[in-house]
């Protein structure tokens, strides 16, 4: 485990190097990140909770691509490596750089894809995934940078896949739990199957039982701005923007609650802890530029709580 402490606040981070998970971010309000009960710690499947790290696909891999890269592609199940030298703890702020290189991602790749291990060897398709991590007494920063290290241009998605918790098993009181700031996006609501609606002024809350929907930016808008109610009269609010090859792209967001039926149905998640998490997770999806060979792309989260 990476433990961070910011001496000056006592604001601190801890980091699983499997898939550079931050599993804690403490404040002085407490802890912030919900981790399942039943998460598996020990390599053997993504963590469940904290802020995964989502690249480079988002959720299942294309229909009839014929790629068998898992769900939310490779960075979230591989080993990261602490950059040496870049674990600090100053007065302006505490932190600490993680990277994966593509060659070390041993896991999570499938095959029939640009990224399996057969079509890589060429160095075609080829990346290093760095994640920067920092915290001060107000506000938790996360940057994940892609580099390009082959000769090819790629598509790709990627996601800070945030779990709050949510304090008194509140997060179905739509009083105490929600996230506000959506309004303007066009909605891909992937459990009624329905894209297009546009989200109104009410904040999203967990009500309507399970919660899946992708929030798209409006034209022109680009970075993200939600506040996340957390129960226990708390907010956070959360910002997250985006660039590929130093040009701003639109930050998308998804609110995601898998509710009772689907807490029953995974094998890592309590039946009862769909009560205690809501997941807010700004990224770059949908069409986006290809990012090109030597040219880097970056999605930053900052969580202030
Ligand atoms: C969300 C997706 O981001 O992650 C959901 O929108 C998905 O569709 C959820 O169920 C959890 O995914 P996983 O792979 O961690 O179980």
């Amino acid at each position: 485990m990476i433990d961070i402490v910011h001496s000056k606040s006592g604001s601190s981070v801890s980091i699983h190097p499997f898939g550079a998970t931050i599993i804690s971010y403490k404040s002085s309000g407490g802890e912030n990140l919900f981790v399942s009960r039943l998460s598996k710690l020990d390599g053997s499947k993504a963590i469940r909770g904290g802020i995964p790290i989502v690249f480079p696909i988002f959720g299942p891999p294309p229909k009839d691509s014929g790629s068998t890269m898992p769900q939310h592609g490779f960075a979230r199940n591989n080993m990261w490596k602490v950059k040496e030298g870049s674990q600090h703890d100053s007065d302006s702020h505490a932190g600490v750089t993680l990277t994966l290189d593509l060659a070390d991602a041993s896991k999570g790749r499938g095959g029939n894809n640009i990224w399996s291990e057969s079509d890589a060897k060429t160095g075609a398709t080829s990346c290093q995934l760095i994640f920067e991590v920092k915290v001060d007494n107000e506000a938790l920063s996360t940057t994940m940078i892609v580099q390009n290290t082959g000769s090819d241009a790629f598509d790709f998605n990627c996601l800070l896949h945030t779990y709050y918790a949510v304090e008194g098993k509140a997060a179905q009181d739509p009083k105490q739990c929600y996230a506000k700031g959506l309004q303007g996006y066009s909605i891909i609501d992937k459990v009624r199957g329905v894209s297009g609606e546009i989200c109104g002024e009410d904040p999203v809350d967990l009500t309507a039982g399970a919660v899946d929907s992708v929030y798209m930016a409006p034209e022109g808008k680009m970075a993200v701005n939600v506040e996340v109610g957390v129960g226990g009269g708390r907010t956070v609010k959360m910002e997250a923007f985006g660039t590929i090859d130093d040009k701003p792209v639109p930050a998308s967001c998804v609110v995601w609650n898998p509710s009772a039926e689907g807490a029953a149905g995974m094998g890592d998640f309590g039946d009862d802890q769909y009560q205690e998490m809501i997941c807010v997770e700004p990224g770059i999806l949908g069409d986006q530029p290809a990012l090109g060979p030597g040219k880097k792309a970056s999605l930053t989260q900052l969580i202030f709580a």
